[in-house]
């Protein structure tokens, strides 16, 4: 599956700005990349307060984008290359500028408009204070006060961006909106949704103030029981299609049991592998990680998912070039040196390690060129809500959302057409010249070819698909494991070279070997001679 952000994949209008034109045109390299579906970022009509993930209107493209008819065509033409589409869909909240909002703001306290969303009182004598402590997950607190017509009025709730304000999921347009929007682009192909902060949409009715500890469930705004109501309806509707479509959730959940409780037969398909994306460059927390991840999904019979990168997260190629190579949201920090070559065989390994586990693999765009996370972005240039709102504390995302660079020596790389006078909407280094498609294409110890390499032999192999994995014994630091059809993989995450198996034909190697041996940050695929161990 691979996650295509519009914004900075192809602009082919010159206006600094990726566009569906633009997808269009590269479709070839996707399918020459043997990927099996795109999962679209928003692509509808949004203010951009938080880059399409405030949405004006959920059945329609942004102009700057395209059309609804390129958007119909683009999901056609992909699949008669073998594509599917998924499109992104966020049901936790809309743009302050979606005609709902917007009637609720004109509408007095008590209407039925503000019923779709949080409105409240302010606390305190005069309503001059948050109707509770709530703090936005983007920095600040999660409330904003309205002002009817210069006098201050009720506060909203905004998890996010006060232009995002959060809907009220006791109210049943809510559902019945949502409902339609699914059948909205099922209706026009769209193979799945990818399910936005899918823990999110249910509140506690009464606002009960966060506590450092809660019992399953409890959270006043997080991984709430009534969720699944929500998502075995949509499952119900997906179902009903004839080729059925899929949900994918983000759920970002520490505990597995309940990350499960998504998956179940009747509720989401996949959901994103969170722990796997944050996890340290270490063997024995991999390994931790994989099992962990394989026996949360067993019971409920769901696929597992292997993510590396996506637009919310520091690209990995620096974050295992990094002393400290875990991640996570809440502590995202630019200000360790970044080992960009150690970074970058690791990420190779990562790859090969992640693509031999059985389950689907997530690439997000850029990542097969082996992008890093862009650190150094002038202030004056950032764009991440993120950024403004914690006033520069949390680097926030833009990083890992700058331009891809297609060809040529300079920026902006092919992202827009020669012509073109704008520039890209967020800068690109210059060292990207050694990372473009032109150079990397044909290559092959690039991360492209590495890349196309390891889908082709994923694809042709049925022992990488569904099936079992089972761990080989292993010198400490290094992870080894079988598949299908005598298949190996061995990555060695420890300082020095280690010995393969003697009796073993390499089919895919992430870096040179030495002597035979496998290198330190190197993983390599095994064929097992028939009878060797
Ligand atoms: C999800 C998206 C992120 C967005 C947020 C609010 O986490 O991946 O980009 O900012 O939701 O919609």
């Amino acid at each position: 599956m691979y996650q295509v952000y519009v914004r900075s994949f192809a602009d082919a209008n010159g206006d600094g700005v990726g566009d569906l034109a633009g997808v269009r045109d590269r479709l070839p390299y996707l399918r020459d990349l043997g990927v099996d579906a795109l999962w679209f970022s928003p692509w509808y009509p949004s203010p951009l307060a938080d880059w399409g993930y405030d949405i004006a209107d959920y059945r329609s493209i942004d102009p700057a984008f395209g059309t609804l008819d390129e958007a119909e065509q683009l999901i056609a033409e992909a699949r008669a290359l073998g594509i599917r589409t998924i499109v992104d869909i966020v049901p936790n909240h809309v743009s302050d500028q979606h005609p709902w909002f917007r009637s609720a703001l004109a509408s007095p306290a008590g209407s039925p408009e503000r019923e779709r969303f949080w409105f409240r009182p302010g606390a305190a004598p005069d309503g001059e204070l948050p109707p509770n402590g709530w703090q936005s997950i983007f920095g600040g607190p999660a409330w904003t006060r309205t002002d009817d017509a210069g006098v201050p009025g009720e506060w909203y709730l905004h998890l996010f961006a006060p232009e995002q304000p959060d809907l009220n999921w006791t109210h049943p347009d809510v559902w019945a909106e949502h409902e339609d929007v699914l059948r909205f682009w099922f209706d026009r192909g769209a193979a799945g949704v990818r399910i936005d902060s899918a823990a999110l949409l249910v509140k506690d009715p009464h606002l009960a103030e966060e506590t450092p500890q809660y019992g399953a469930g409890e959270h006043p705004f997080t991984d709430r029981d009534g969720l699944h109501d929500i998502y075995r309806r949509w499952r119900a509707i997906a179902d009903g299609y004839p080729e059925p479509r899929v949900l994918v959730g983000e759920v970002w959940l520490p505990d597995p049991d309940r990350l499960a409780r998504y998956l179940r037969p009747d509720e989401l398909h996949t959901a994103f592998n969170f722990d796997f994306l944050g996890c340290p460059w270490d063997a024995s927390a991999l390994r931790t990680s994989i099992d962990t991840t394989l026996a949360l999904h067993e019971p409920v019979k769901a696929p597992a998912t292997w993510v590396l990168s996506n637009h919310d997260v520091d690209r990995h190629v620096s974050r295992y070039g990094r002393d400290d190579t875990s991640f996570s949201l809440q502590a995202r920090n630019h200000s360790q040196p970044v080992d960009l070559e150690r970074g970058t065989r690791r990420a190779r390994a990562a790859v090969l390690l992640t693509m031999a586990l059985p389950g689907s693999v997530y690439v997000y765009q850029g990542e097969e060129l082996g992008l890093w996370e862009v650190e150094d972005i002038p202030a004056a240039l950032r764009q991440d809500p993120i950024w403004h709102r914690t006033g520069g504390a949390d680097p926030g995302r833009d990083g890992s959302r700058v331009p891809l660079p297609w060809s040529g020596l300079e920026p902006p790389f092919g992202f827009s057409p020669p012509a073109a006078r704008t520039e890209p909407w967020l800068p690109q280094p210059k060292e990207w010249r050694d990372l473009t498609v032109e150079i990397e294409t044909g290559d092959p110890d690039s991360m492209l070819e590495l890349y196309r390499a390891a889908l082709r032999i994923r694809r042709a192999e049925p022992g990488l698909g569904d099936g079992p994995m089972s761990w080989l014994p292993a010198t400490s630091g290094v992870l080894a494991f079988e598949r299908g059809g005598g298949l190996r993989c061995v990555a060695n995450l420890s300082d020095g070279p280690v010995d393969l198996p003697a009796a073993a034909a390499v089919v895919l190697a992430s870096g040179p070997l030495a002597d035979g041996r496998l290198p330190a940050d190197t993983a390599v695929w095994l064929r097992a001679a028939p009878g060797g161990s």
